[in-house]
């Protein structure tokens, strides 16, 4: 497989699940990290990977406050100068009591938030960051959608469905506009993934959810992060406005 050495990536809500195991993959790739979290404990991941030899910063920020998401930015651009590689995969699904509410219940707060994390951070990341990425034509963002947003999932709300699909409505349009500079834009779709976001799931749901996937089981962050790994090297360069499917083959589109 191809390295994607010398480049920077900035992936966000790397203190957890997904975000982690991505920036470890991406260390291995021989990729400088800059990791953001709302999480302090970013920090922690940041310097633990620095033992292991990597080139790792943290950057602490709430995502769902466009303003932080500017100052985010530049914090970013004065560490870096521009990143190579932007993965957006912070995301939230907020839940009513434990479960997942119904589409009557879906309080507009939750339903502004889930838009302002999952999509709203993303576009404004990407209007910041593309320029850099123009300007060295070359590029990679990797957004973070969920089988949620490509077919109907009854273990989702309407609000996080809504706010993956339009993810992928976004990056398919930066993908068009942004190809002949050198960029790529591609979406993950993971399905039933063991992390703390899927945890908060009650056990029964989860039961309930690995019997209905062919694979039997849900998938690991390892299976997800090893796909944003080749997604964001040289060889997946012709790879661009295509939605990664990794669901243990629930969804087959
Ligand atoms: N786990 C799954 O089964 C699954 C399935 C489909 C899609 N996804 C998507 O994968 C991505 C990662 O999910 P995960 O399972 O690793 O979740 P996780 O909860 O383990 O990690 C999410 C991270 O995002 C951070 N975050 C949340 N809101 C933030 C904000 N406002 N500002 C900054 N950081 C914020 C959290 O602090 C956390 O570190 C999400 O976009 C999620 O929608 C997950």
């Amino acid at each position: 497989m191809s390295t994607t050495n010398g480049r920077t990536a900035l992936i966000t809500g790397a203190a957890s699940g997904i975000g982690m195991e991505t920036a470890k993959w991406l260390k291995d790739a021989g990729v400088a990290l800059i990791l953001l979290d709302r999480s302090e404990s970013v920090r922690d991941v940041a310097s633990s990977l620095s033992q292991e030899g990597a080139t790792a910063q943290a950057v602490v920020a709430d995502l769902s406050d466009p303003s932080a998401v500017a100052d985010a930015s530049d914090r970013v651009l004065s560490l870096c100068g521009g990143v190579d590689i932007l993965v957006n995969n912070a995301g939230v699904h907020p839940k009513a009591n434990g479960r997942i509410a119904s589409f009557e219940e879906i309080a507009i707060e939750d339903w502004e938030l889930v838009f302002r994390v999952n999509v709203t951070a993303p576009f404004l990341l990407c209007q910041k960051l593309l320029p850099h990425m123009k300007r060295k034509g070359w590029g990679r963002v990797i957004n973070m959608a969920s089988r949620a947003g490509r077919a109907y999932s009854p273990r989702a709300g309407t609000h996080y469905s809504a706010s993956k699909a339009a993810l992928i409505g976004m990056t398919r349009k930066i993908a068009g506009d942004y190809a002949p500079f050198g960029i790529t834009a591609n979406c993950v779709a993971p399905g039933q993934i063991e992390t703390p976001l899927a945890r908060s799931s009650a056990a029964h749901v989860l039961l309930e959810a690995a019997r209905k996937i062919p694979a039997g089981r849900l998938g690991t962050v390892a299976e997800i992060a090893s796909a944003v790994a080749y997604l964001a090297s040289e060889g997946a360069g012709f790879v661009n406005g295509a939605v990664v499917d990794i669901n243990g083959g629930e969804t087959m589109v």
